[in-house]
């Protein structure tokens, strides 16, 4: 499967993976995302709904839609969603596979959310590469459907255009594109998730439904690997330490100081984690 995925991911500069997130995790995502839009609505003594594309709408009377997906976002981030989405064991075995056993995943970004009629292309994205935003070329770009239903659209990817390198862009979209490519719009379900470069150029795909779409852009990256694009203007959190970076902490230090920790008395790290989760 790994093999598979490696093979699309490099002939097409994208590739989805389907059924590698339990439903489970998905809806507490969509649970914590309304309940904070219900918050939201409490808070101004405002009227709630079962329906999150309701209260959705509701607050962005209040809010700027950009203000309520960093918020979101963060809600997610701050409650283990990130963590639990991308620790599935097929992602994480095919990023370890890809990028090597230490992964950190960004925590500063914000949901992707389209309803329908839109037409700010801040929400409605021309065709781009996640490089122009500073995302280098060791990283690699996860697209997670949260709330999708099969009339919501997803996005749309240029086959191979990972291959042309830097594209030239004005104004957020290409200045030049090749003669006769081909895209693609992604059919994907929940619980699926879409793989790709940050040289893939991609754009968004309207969603003609009444329903609002939800996804989780998220880029991940080996630590190790030089930062060759703004990743030091961002946050990371850490997935997924190999041996080599458990001993270093074990360690302590660069000096790696003698008998550190010889003789403590102080309960392992390791017990503590077990405490923090009853
Ligand atoms: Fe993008």
């Amino acid at each position: 499967m790994i093999e598979t995925v490696k093979n699309k991911l490099i002939k097409n500069g994208y590739v989805t993976i389907n059924n590698v997130i339990n439903k489970r995790v998905i809806n507490s995502a969509k649970k914590i995302i309304n309940n904070e839009l219900k918050l939201i609505l409490k808070k101004k003594r405002l009227k709630t709904f079962n329906s999150i594309t309701k209260n959705f709408l509701n607050c962005k009377k209040i809010f700027s839609q950009h203000h309520l997906q960093v918020i979101l976002a963060k809600k997610l981030e701050t409650n283990g969603i990130y963590h639990s989405l991308l620790s599935e064991k097929k992602i994480v075995n095919i990023l370890v596979n890809f990028l090597g056993p230490d992964i950190e995943y960004e925590t500063n970004n914000e949901l992707a959310i389209n309803i329908t009629n839109v037409k700010d292309d801040y929400y409605l994205k021309k065709y781009h590469q996640e490089y122009w935003s500073g995302v280098g070329i060791s990283c690699m770009l996860l697209w997670i459907p949260l709330n999708l239903k099969s009339n919501m659209g997803s996005i749309e990817m240029i086959k191979e255009s990972h291959k042309w390198g830097h594209i030239p862009h004005k104004n957020r979209e290409p200045v030049h594109l090749p003669n006769n490519y081909k895209s693609e719009n992604i059919k994907i379900t929940e619980g699926s998730v879409v793989l790709f470069t940050p040289l893939t150029i991609h754009r968004t795909v309207p969603n003609k439904s009444n329903e609002i779409r939800i996804a989780l852009p998220i880029s991940v990256r080996n630590w190790y690997y030089p930062k060759s694009g703004n990743e030091d203007l961002w946050e990371y959190k850490k997935l997924q330490t190999s041996f080599y970076s458990k001993f270093r902490k074990i360690l302590g230090n660069k000096e790696f100081s003698p008998f550190r920790t010889l003789g403590e008395t102080r309960k392992s790290i390791f017990e503590y984690e077990k405490l923090r989760k009853l």
